[in-house]
């Protein structure tokens, strides 16, 4: 099987290093891809958001299979061209993947579906905006109402702060989502999804703030690990059964059938879990560590997934032991970072540990500069988490990039047991 996949971030490293370790893929290529992905998959340009020029590059690859990575071109409908030209894709239609790009559509899905999630109202108008505030908080939730990378979310307790932001989209032209806020440790579960068929993977923890303790601005996420050791294998089926499944028959009800990867972001609060989002993707940066941890051919259960035989495959294997991702980030991220500076310590082998590429470029030279806010992910497994974090924190010190920050506590409440589900009322 030769695989095409879309996208240049360390999420698609990820795949291509599994699609690497699936003895059924004989060819992978990556478009536009990053200078990690480059090290193992052939590079195309294209633009991931132009459908025909996508599928236009898959016939010319003789691609058997297109993995479309990043939300943007699934919204846009990139693969719903991929298939109009007989290609298998492995990614949602344009009216499946709103369950993302659109937060209206969302709560409509799962408020028929009879899904826990938090109440919302949208601000269009400053003059609405301090009665709205009234209405919610404290703590505020305050979003912006489109696609925005999980870094237009402001959660705080200070009114102030959640006022000037919500002031801020607006004086943008951006609409202001207000949520409740739900309370709990929160919980990214990735689905394959064929229709009504749903095969969960690992769950995993993303650490969105930039901060060690879950300090400063939210981000695209700066680490996570999987799976998690204090998740009842209940809470999970309860996730499984009562918000992934409904959610999945209430799309193919509505005609709109989902295919690909469902991620729902849970709070798992006092009345069991709630819905904070659904993506139409997988995740990032928690792909990273779930696919580390994966046994089984990874092709073969997205060419699965994607001509609608998910039901009659192979479920996936998983390795025992733990998996932990770490981010390393330009210099000011999450605000505009600093970029162009050379990377050293990347090619270090260190066993159980790998260096996914999220950000970078090559000088004509050959050397590796950063190109973005997040540069690169190191992905370590170990027995445990202990020991995977022992083994990703002591590869990520050999990197150097002047400026560069990463976060040294992910995975450590698990690690120290301070995280726990609160008691149902
Ligand atoms: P989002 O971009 O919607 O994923 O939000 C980014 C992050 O903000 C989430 O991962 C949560 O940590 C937090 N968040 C978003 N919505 C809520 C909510 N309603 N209640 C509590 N936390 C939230
Ligand atoms: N892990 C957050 C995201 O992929 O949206």
């Amino acid at each position: 099987m030769r695989v095409l996949v879309i996208g240049s971030g360390a999420r698609e490293h990820a795949l291509v290093e599994a699609l690497r370790r699936d003895p059924g893929v004989s060819g992978i290529f990556a478009a536009p891809g990053n200078p990690g992905i480059g090290q193992h998959a052939q590079l195309r340009s294209v633009d991931p958001c132009n459908g025909d020029a996508v599928a236009g590059l898959a016939r010319e690859i003789e691609a058997d299979l297109v993995v479309v990575g990043p939300e943007v071109p699934l919204v846009l409908g990139v693969a719903d061209a991929v298939r109009a030209a007989g290609i298998a894709c492995f990614g949602p239609s344009a009216s499946a993947a709103r369950i993302e790009g659109s937060k209206a559509f969302a709560k409509d899905v799962m408020n028929a579906a009879g899904v826990r999630t938090a109440h919302s109202e949208v601000v269009d108008h400053p003059g609405e905006l301090d009665a709205a505030l009234d209405r919610f908080g404290p703590t505020w939730v305050v979003k912006d109402d489109g696609l925005a990378a999980g870094k237009g979310v402001v959660v705080t307790a200070d009114r102030s702060a959640a006022r000037d932001h919500g002031a801020e989209l607006l004086e943008q032209g951006h609409p202001v989502l207000l949520e409740s806020f739900l309370d709990g440790p929160e919980v990214s579960l990735f689905c394959l999804v064929d229709g009504e068929t749903v095969v969960p993977l690992l769950p995993a923890q993303d650490h969105k703030r930039v901060g060690d303790g879950d300090t400063g601005p939210n981000t695209g996420g700066m680490g996570a690990y999987a799976p998690l050791p204090w998740l009842p294998e209940e809470t999970l089926e309860e996730i499984v059964t009562g918000v992934v499944e409904p959610v999945a028959a209430e799309l193919v009800r509505r005609g709109v059938p989902f295919s690909g990867l469902l991620y729902a972001g849970l709070a798992i609060g006092q009345a069991g879990p709630a819905v904070i989002e659904f993506n139409c993707r997988f995740g990032d940066p928690e792909t990273q560590a779930v696919l580390a941890l994966l046994d089984s051919p990874l092709g073969a259960l997205l060419y699965a997934t994607a001509t609608g035989a998910l039901d009659r495959a192979e479920r996936p294997r998983w390795k025992d032991g733990s998996a932990l991702t770490v981010v390393l980030a330009a210099e000011n991220y999450p605000a505009r970072p600093r970029t162009g500076d050379v990377i050293s310590g990347v090619d270090a082998t260190q066993a159980n540990t790998e260096v996914l590429h999220a950000g970078t470029s090559l000088r004509e030279d050959g050397a590796l500069l950063s190109g973005g806010g997040r540069v690169l992910n190191v992905v370590a497994t170990g027995a445990d988490l202990t020991e995977a974090r022992a083994r990703a924190y002591e590869r990520i010190a050999k990197i150097k990039l002047p400026g560069s920050h990463y976060r040294g506590d992910i995975a450590l409440a698990a690690v120290e047991d301070r995280i726990s589900i609160p008691a149902r009322v």
